[in-house]
């Protein structure tokens, strides 16, 4: 993997009026439809999507992103064939055996959500090897949501808070919105300013449902594979140019 991280491109600054978005968290579809356009195998799709993550994550460092979150695994991907699935495994710990070493080189702390319980136990140990070698890094969080699905984080979080409940550690009517999210995987994440899905679908996939609800949302017209620093330039653009109210009046309404 090449990072380029001390060389910023020479092109015009990332977006307008300086607002980067802290976290970005990004539904990396379309890989399957870009091979079929190509007559390729969808496995192939996968492997060029792998690429776009590598471009995505040394545009995220160009652009001073602090945190980058790409669902790469979801839960109801078990559904697909089990030779499909397998491949995606592969690339996972391909990804991982490769570009672990560069990604600490550059300061990428990798921190993995999702259910892990039903993962393959030598994955399981190279997400650990991922998340400790690369703990103490702080020049772009990577969250990595794999076998994840939100749904099945919201329960498993609210089992914690009833066994916490049980033992006497939190009184019922003190739950509040803080007592759920430091229960669920993203506990020690902000939640994204910005979320992108490419392909074209405009539907969440049961990603993140708690930790969207005021986030900026974008939806564009490329497949995964084709995505990279001009696509992820042009989301944070639209991300400025929003007007985010959290269900105030507009910043600019002069009030
Ligand atoms: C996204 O691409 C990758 C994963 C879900 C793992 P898809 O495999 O969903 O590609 P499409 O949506 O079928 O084109
Ligand atoms: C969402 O994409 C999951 C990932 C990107 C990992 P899907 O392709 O699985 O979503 P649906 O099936 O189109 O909703
Ligand atoms: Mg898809």
């Amino acid at each position: 993997m090449t990072f380029r991280a001390n060389q910023r491109e020479a092109t015009a600054p990332a977006e307008p009026n300086g607002r980067v978005p802290r976290h970005v968290a990004i539904i990396m579809d379309g890989n399957g439809r870009w091979a079929a356009e190509r007559g390729l195998p969808r496995t192939e799709g996968h492997r060029r999507g792998m690429e776009a993550v590598r471009r995505t994550v040394d545009a995220a460092i160009d652009l001073g992103i602090e945190t980058i979150t790409l669902f790469s695994f979801s839960s109801e991907n078990w559904s697909r064939p089990a030779a499909e699935v397998s491949f995606l495994f592969g690339l996972i710990r391909i990804f991982i055996r490769r570009d672990l070493a560069d990604l600490h080189r550059n300061g990428v702390r990798i921190t993995v959500i999702g259910e892990r319980a039903n993962v393959p136990a030598d994955i399981v140990g190279l997400i650990e090897e991922a998340e400790t070698l690369t703990a103490g890094n702080t020049r772009l969080n990577m969250v990595v949501a794999f076998n994840y699905g939100s749904r099945g984080e919201i329960v498993r979080a609210v089992r914690r808070v009833a066994e916490a409940v049980k033992r006497g550690e939190i009184d019922p009517a003190a739950i509040d919105e803080a007592t759920i999210g430091r229960h669920l995987d993203t506990a020690a994440i902000p939640d994204p300013d910005l979320l992108i899905r490419t392909s074209g679908e405009l539907r969440l996939s049961n990603f993140l449902l708690w930790q969207v609800a005021y986030s900026e949302l974008v939806f564009l017209p490329l497949y995964w594979p084709d995505f990279g620093a001009e696509a992820l330039r042009a989301a944070v653009r639209e991300f400025a140019s929003r007007d985010r109210r959290y269900g105030g009046v507009a910043a600019r309404s002069g009030a």
